[in-house]
């Protein structure tokens, strides 16, 4: 309809194109003004006239076609009431297809590196945070026809490790580890620290077994891999919790062999210069703190092995774009090795390479389960939600069987927790609430999936109805049968807005709009009449409600049931 509204103006207006009516027409809040209202003030200015004269010249030039109602002058503007048995047509049609929103291949790759934590350091919730926007940048570029490859740029290499070995070999047990994993693996990290302060020859030690790791010494690499597996073992306890995949968990390590050709090249483009022992690309130019590359004992470090990963993915997968989804703190590190990259001479690494940094996750006076140190861990708050949203299920919907709750709590709680932090701009920081995370009601996933439940349950009452187009449309004229459906027509944009300023919010805003709408619809309209034209038309926007509020949630990765 809008396309439609844009071509009239356009035929009636010289001086601009399509794109740029587009650009001026609004939609107006108050539905007096009609449903979309174009304003002559930029046009003024270039025909040297009244806007309101211009706007009246505009309404008279246009001879009204059959899907507009009325067109009305109101001061600078003019105002389209569009025809709403037409309108709900146009909108039914093109949403009772399964693939609306969804864009077919467009040959182009996109390299997502996220969530990434560190080995033998816990899993908490800054990670969940990365793990769940990058988990939807995926699905909203998957939807938008894009190949994504979902990389986990785990932190599995580094000085750290070499510390690690010292204490574990000093002051560890193979009992230990084996029995409490990550948690005895801090512990003998933080316990270095605590004697290096006394000791800092221990510091020597460590950087010595990391240097025996980087030349490929059998016994520090095989206590490091001992180290790597407990690690991603329990890892992947938690992206199995959220039932989230990769396609690679190519860590830093992955680049180890890799970060010689590096210094290699950089070398011999002149950009590496020596600086008290290291080696750095000298950035100042650009106004930017130096890029260390090599530290003054020779060892590889973060960046180096970040410019290395880039090339090879360059290499391999051919992106068209690169996102690196990590909290604001790394800005400085992507810009040096983005800049680097450009100083390779790589053309492509201005445009294609992106951070895309977030927000904390303020706890203000939350009490989170802790395991030893005060940590927090992810899981334990994923199972926290699983149990808290049991509770409410338990209490809302004692007549589901024992594998339906269970089921429920866990997409229910999980979901609970994705959203949350979905919901708000993902630059912003998230507050942490247990008491609203888990509301059904108000801005949450259990609120949307609710709605989706609601949904199957109307359905489910008409055992043997198919949704279709060829429905009396009149009925759905009424004020809040047409606020739903104009929630529904813009489900496509919503989802390239959400792609463009890679913005998941966008998505879980646009959920809790679409299933308000439902809900306000619902409590306006009876379903359960006896003239079948109207009951069709409205089972007809409740099966594609239905699948829209899915197929918005899957793009957070959040799952739905059919009852909870
Ligand atoms: N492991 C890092 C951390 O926990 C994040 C890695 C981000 N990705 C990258 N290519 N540097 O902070």
């Amino acid at each position: 309809m809008k396309e439609k509204i844009i071509g009239l103006l356009n035929g009636a207006i010289d001086v601009l194109d399509a794109a740029q009516v587009a650009e001026i027409l609004e939609e107006p809040p108050k539905k007096e003004l009609g449903d979309y209202a174009f304003p002559c003030f930029r046009l003024a200015k270039e025909m040297h006239k009244a806007p309101q004269m211009i706007a009246s010249e505009i309404a008279e030039k246009i001879e009204k076609p059959d899907f507009v109602d009325r067109i009305e002058v109101q001061g600078a503007y003019v105002n389209f009431f569009v025809n709403k048995t037409q309108n709900a047509e146009g909108i039914i049609a093109a949403s009772i297809k399964d693939t609306y929103g969804s864009v077919d291949s467009n040959g182009k790759v996109i390299c997502i590196d996220y969530s990434s934590p560190n080995v033998a350091k816990n899993f908490h919730v800054g990670h969940l945070r990365t793990t769940v926007i990058g988990n939807s940048l995926y699905k909203i570029f998957t939807k938008l026809g894009y190949k994504v490859e979902r990389i986990n740029h785990l932190g599995d290499w580094g000085t750290q490790f070499g510390k690690l070995i010292v204490a574990y070999k000093k002051w560890g047990s193979e009992e230990e580890v084996k029995e409490k994993g990550i948690e005895e693996l801090m512990r003998l990290y933080v316990l270095f620290h605590d004697k290096a302060d006394e000791d800092p020859e221990l510091f020597d030690e460590a950087r010595g077994w990391f240097h025996k790791m980087e030349t490929g010494d059998e016994e520090a690499l095989k206590i490091w891999k001992w180290f790597f597996d407990i690690s991603l073992e329990e890892f992947k306890r938690t992206y199995n919790l959220m039932g989230m995949e990769f396609d690679h968990f190519t860590g830093e390590s992955f680049y180890r062999d890799m970060t010689q050709g590096v210094v290699d090249e950089l070398t011999e483009k002149g950009l590496l210069t020596d600086s008290e022992g290291a080696k750095i690309v000298d950035l100042s130019e650009y106004d930017m703190a130096p890029c260390l590359i090599l530290k003054n004992d020779g060892s590889s470090i973060y960046a180096t092995r970040d410019i290395a990963a880039v090339e090879y993915r360059k290499k391999t997968y051919n992106f068209e774009k690169c996102l690196y989804v990590t909290g604001q703190e790394q800005k400085l590190h992507f810009s040096q090795v983005f800049k680097v990259m450009e100083l390779l001479g790589n053309d492509w690494a201005k445009d294609s390479l992106i951070h895309i940094p977030y927000g904390l996750v303020s706890l203000a006076g939350e009490k989170l389960s802790t395991r030893g140190g005060n940590v927090i861990y992810a899981e334990d708050i994923l199972k926290e939600a699983i149990s808290k949203i049991r509770e409410i299920i338990d209490e809302k919907n004692p007549d589901l069987s024992e594998e339906e709750k269970t089921e429920a709590s866990r997409i229910v709680g999980v979901g609970a927790v994705i959203f949350n932090d979905l919901y708000n701009q993902r630059i912003k920081d998230v507050s942490f609430s247990w008491s609203h995370i888990t509301s059904f009601e108000g801005e949450t996933g259990p609120y949307v999936q609710y709605t989706y439940a609601r949904c199957s349950s109307i359905l489910r009452n008409f055992e043997g109805f198919t949704p279709s187009a060829d429905i009396d449309y009149s009925v759905l004229t009424d004020d809040t049968s047409s606020e739903l459906l104009k929630e529904i027509s813009k489900f496509p944009g919503i989802i390239e807005e959400a792609a463009d300023r890679y913005e998941p919010s966008v998505v879980a805003r646009y959920a809790v709009d679409l299933a308000q709408a439902f809900n306000r619809f619902y409590t306006e309209n009876r379903i359960m009449v006896d003239e079948e034209n109207v009951r069709n038309a409205r089972l007809t926007v409740t099966a594609i409600t239905r699948r829209i509020l899915r197929d918005s949630l899957d793009l957070l990765g959040i799952g739905v049931v059919e009852k909870m």
